[in-house]
C-alpha cells in the first residue's frame, strides 16, 4: 500500500517543493492543505496521488483532524517563519507556530500517527557553540523585550512537548532543523515592500527593483545557505525511514559548507545576477548600504552572529549530505525567477526608472 502523507502547507515554500518530488519520484498519496496553491502550478498532471483543499488549518479543524486520522504519515509546515514578523506581530507567530501545531501534534498521538515537524536553525539561538549539534549544543535567547526570540521560543516549546511524547506515549517523530533553506519561491521576489522576505529573496528582489540591498549592521553576521532540492533529498530520506534510523530523532538539515556573511551574499547575488541579461543592467547599479538593525526591524530585534549546523548525524543515519555550492543555489534560483511569465517584464520596467 502506497505511503499516505498529510502535508499542512503544501503550498510553502518546503511544502510545494516536497509535494512536487514526492508526486514526482515517488508512488505515495498526498493529501495538502493550505490558503492557496499558486505555488503548485507545475505540479506532474494526471498523477491522481495528490488531493489538495484550499483551506486555513485554524479554522478547517475537522478536515483537518480527518485526514490525519486518514494518513500514515503528518507533516505539519505552517508557521510564520520570517524575523520581520516575529518583531510586528509577536502573538501571531505564537498562536500559528506554537497553538495551532501543538494540536496537529496531540492529533498525531492520539491516533498513533507518524509525525515529521519542522523545528529550526533558530532554536540554538545565539548558542556559543561554533558548529551547533542537536543533542548537546545550548539554547540561548536574549531577554523578553526582544521579541524575536517568540519564533525560537515557539518552536524550542514543541520540540520539548514532541520530546516527552516520544518517551512517554512512543510518539513516532523526527524533528528536522533546517539552515537557511534559499531556492525558488522562498518568498515573493515581486514583493516590493521591504524587510517581508527573508534575506536571500529579499536581496534578489533589490536587484530586480534597483534599490540599494541594506546590510543590517554590517553584514559580517553568517549563515550556513542550503539548498532546496538537497534539503527535500533529505526530506525524503527521512520519509522513508529506512530500518527506523529517523525514528525519535533530531536532524540538524543544513550546508556547513555554505556558511558565508550576509556581505558576501550581497557581493555574490550581484555578481551571478549579472550573468543573466535581464538582469545585468540592475544588477550593475545596485548599491550594497549599511543600516542599522534598529532602523530596519525596529526594537524588538535582536541578531544571530554565526550559525553553523552538525551535520554527521544526517551523514550517519540518513546516509544524506548537501552537495549545492552556494553560487550553483543563487545562480539556480535567479535562473527560476529570469523564466517565470511577467519577470523579464517587471525587471525591463525597473531598468528605465
Ligand atoms: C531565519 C528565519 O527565522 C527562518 O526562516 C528560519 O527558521 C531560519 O532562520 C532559517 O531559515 O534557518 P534569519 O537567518 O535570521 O532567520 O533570517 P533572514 O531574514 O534570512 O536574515 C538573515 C540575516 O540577514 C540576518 O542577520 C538579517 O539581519 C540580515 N538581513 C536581512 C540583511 O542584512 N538585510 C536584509 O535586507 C535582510
Amino acid at each position: 500500500m502506497a505511503l499516505k502523507i498529510m502535508i499542512l502547507g503544501a503550498n510553502g515554500f518546503i511544502g510545494s517543493a516536497l509535494t512536487n518530488a514526492i508526486l514526482r519520484t515517488r508512488n505515495w498519496e498526498v493529501y495538502g492543505i493550505d490558503l492557496a496553491d499558486n505555488k503548485l502550478g507545475d505540479l506532474p498532471q494526471g498523477t491522481g496521488r495528490f488531493h489538495f483543499v484550499e483551506g486555513d488549518i485554524t479554522i478547517n479543524k475537522e478536515w483537518v483532524e480527518y485526514h490525519v486520522k486518514k494518513c500514515d504519515v503528518v507533516v505539519p509546515l505552517v508557521a510564520i517563519a520570517n524575523p520581520a514578523q516575529y518583531v510586528t506581530h509577536p502573538l501571531r507567530v505564537f498562536e500559528l507556530d506554537f497553538e495551532a501545531n501543538l494540536e496537529i501534534v496531540r492529533h498525531c498521538v492520539k491516533y498513533g500517527k507518524r509525525l515529521i515537524f519542522p523545528s529550526t536553525s533558530e532554536i540554538y539561538g545565539m548558542s556559543p557553540d561554533p558548529i551547533l549539534d542537536e543533542e548537546t549544543s545550548p539554547l540561548v535567547y536574549g531577554p523578553i523585550n526582544k521579541q524575536r526570540w517568540i519564533y525560537a521560543a515557539s518552536k524550542q516549546m514543541l520540540d520539548r512537548v514532541i520530546y516527552a511524547y516520544g518517551v512517554r506515549d512512543n510518539l513516532d517523530y523526527t524533528l528536522f532543523r533546517p539552515f537557511n533553506f534559499i531556492g525558488p519561491n522562498l518568498d515573493d521576489v515581486e514583493e516590493p515592500k521591504e524587510g517581508s522576505s527573508r534575506v536571500f529573496t529579499q536581496f534578489l528582489s533589490n536587484v530586480l527593483y534597483k534599490r540599494p540591498i541594506k546590510l543590517v549592521d554590517g553584514g559580517s553576521q553568517k549563515r550556513s545557505f542550503t539548498f532546496i532540492d538537497d534539503a527535500i533529498e533529505a526530506l525524503l530520506t527521512i520519509l522513508e525511514n529506512k530500518d527506523s534510523r529517523a525514528t525519535r530523532r533530531i536532524f540538524n538539515i543544513g550546508n556547513p559548507a555554505n556558511c558565508v556573511s550576509i556581505r558576501d551574499l550581497a557581493q555574490r547575488t550581484i555578481r551571478i545576477a549579472q550573468e543573466f541579461p535581464v538582469l545585468r543592467e540592475n544588477a550593475k547599479a545596485t548599491e550594497i548600504i549599511d543600516v542599522t538593525a534598529g532602523d530596519y526591524y525596529g526594537k524588538y530585534y535582536q541578531d544571530i552572529q554565526v550559525r553553523v549546523p552538525a551535520i554527521e548525524a544526517a551523514k550517519r543515519d540518513l546516509g544524506w549530505a548537501p552537495t549545492t555550492d552556494l553560487d550553483t543555489a543563487i545562480r539556480r534560483t535567479i535562473d527560476y525567477y529570469v523564466k517565470q511569465e511577467n519577470f523579464g517584464a517587471r525587471a525591463a520596467a525597473m531598468s528605465r526608472t
